[in-house]
């Protein structure tokens, strides 16, 4: 009997695409998503869906039992700019969901886990552009100290009881289904809305801000490419390096302008510059290229040509 998948923050900007995706492969009735509130009508109305707090130990428990569940994706967690605004609360859910999930695959309960770290994991004295794999890690924000803490937990778990878990550092994610749930790239989303409603828009970073970023599809392929691929490749258990494209605010409204020419952008930088000035501007991937065969397809000319394709009425 093939068993299912359990997506847990299912309703977010990615799990949304992630749930839809997986659906699509493993069927729709194989695909339970959870969240602790209702998702999209697509997400909705596609397969099975449970109101589940991911730091219910036990609730996620009596889930995984009743849909024989073999792998979970745990997209639950706080970003980056909310969690500065509630650090414990950022710090309990991240930590807490990741524990409970590998736990339930150290108890040999699920057989495989996919969960998200991020560029947030590196901090201001990490070599800021091609960021190596390896490198120097000291973040300063509550989202990268929980993101850093749970590669290693990740990497413990792996070596110390065997638990297949895999990860991948997702840059900043670009997509047009859902809007993104409190990070400090949220501005390379909103901006397209705001361009074709409003055709201005005021940009919370400055404009020469530097970031890597990856379009939804891109992120998506990934993570069912990781996860499909054999364990023995995978070397890296704390999480992958990932690449796509890395641009600043001034040259993602230059592409948009090439669409439509009279959108204008000011810049009122906030705390979250504080936060983006922590983190890299472009990221070296060689290792998941090497290990499991990642290439990007998605550059930000193809981006904004997506965005706007899908995102106008
Ligand atoms: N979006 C990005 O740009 C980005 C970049 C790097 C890493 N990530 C990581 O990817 C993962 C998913 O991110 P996202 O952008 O989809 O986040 P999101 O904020 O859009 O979605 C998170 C979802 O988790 C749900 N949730 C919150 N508390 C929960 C709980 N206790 N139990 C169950 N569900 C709960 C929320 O309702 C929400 O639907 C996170 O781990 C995030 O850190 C995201």
């Amino acid at each position: 009997m093939q068993k299912s998948i359990l997506i847990l923050g299912a309703c977010g900007q990615i799990g949304t695409e992630l749930t839809l995706a997986l659906r699509k492969t493993h069927g729709n009735d194989h695909v339970i998503a959870s969240d602790i509130r209702e998702g999209s009508e697509s997400l909705m109305e596609s397969g099975p869906f449970e109101i589940l707090d991911a730091t219910d130990y036990d609730a996620l428990e009596e889930v995984v039992a009743y849909y024989e569940i073999e792998a979970v994706y745990l997209m639950a967690a706080m970003l980056s700019a909310t969690a500065e605004k509630f650090p414990e609360r950022a710090w309990n859910l991240n930590m807490t969901s990741l524990f409970n999930v590998l736990n339930l695959g150290k108890e040999k309960k699920i057989q495989k886990i996919f969960w998200p770290s991020s560029i947030a994991v590196f901090g201001t004295n990490t070599p800021k552009t091609n960021t190596p794999q390896n490198t120097i890690m000291e973040p300063s924000t509550v989202y990268g100290i929980s993101k850093l803490s749970g590669e290693r937990w990740c990497s413990y778990y792996h070596h110390k009881f065997g638990v297949d878990v895999r990860s991948i550092r997702y840059p900043g994610l670009i997509s047009w289904k859902t809007m993104p749930g409190g990070g400090t790239t949220d501005y390379a989303v909103e901006i397209y809305h705001k361009a074709l409603s409003e055709k201005k828009y005021s940009c919370f970073l400055q404009p020469d801000t530097k970031l890597p970023m990856m379009f939804m599809d891109d992120a998506i392929r990934a993570t069912l490419m990781i996860m499909d691929a054999e364990a023995d490749t995978l070397k890296v258990r704390s999480s992958y390096n990932l690449a796509a494209m890395s641009f600043s605010p001034s040259q993602i409204a230059e592409s948009i302008q090439k669409e439509i020419p009279d959108f204008t952008v000011t810049y009122e930088p906030d705390f979250r510059q504080t936060i983006a000035d922590s983190w890299p501007s472009s990221i070296d991937d060689s290792e998941a290229h090497q290990d499991w065969g990642w290439k990007s397809e998605f550059d930000l000319e193809r981006t904004t040509t997506e965005m706007l394709k899908h995102l106008t009425p």
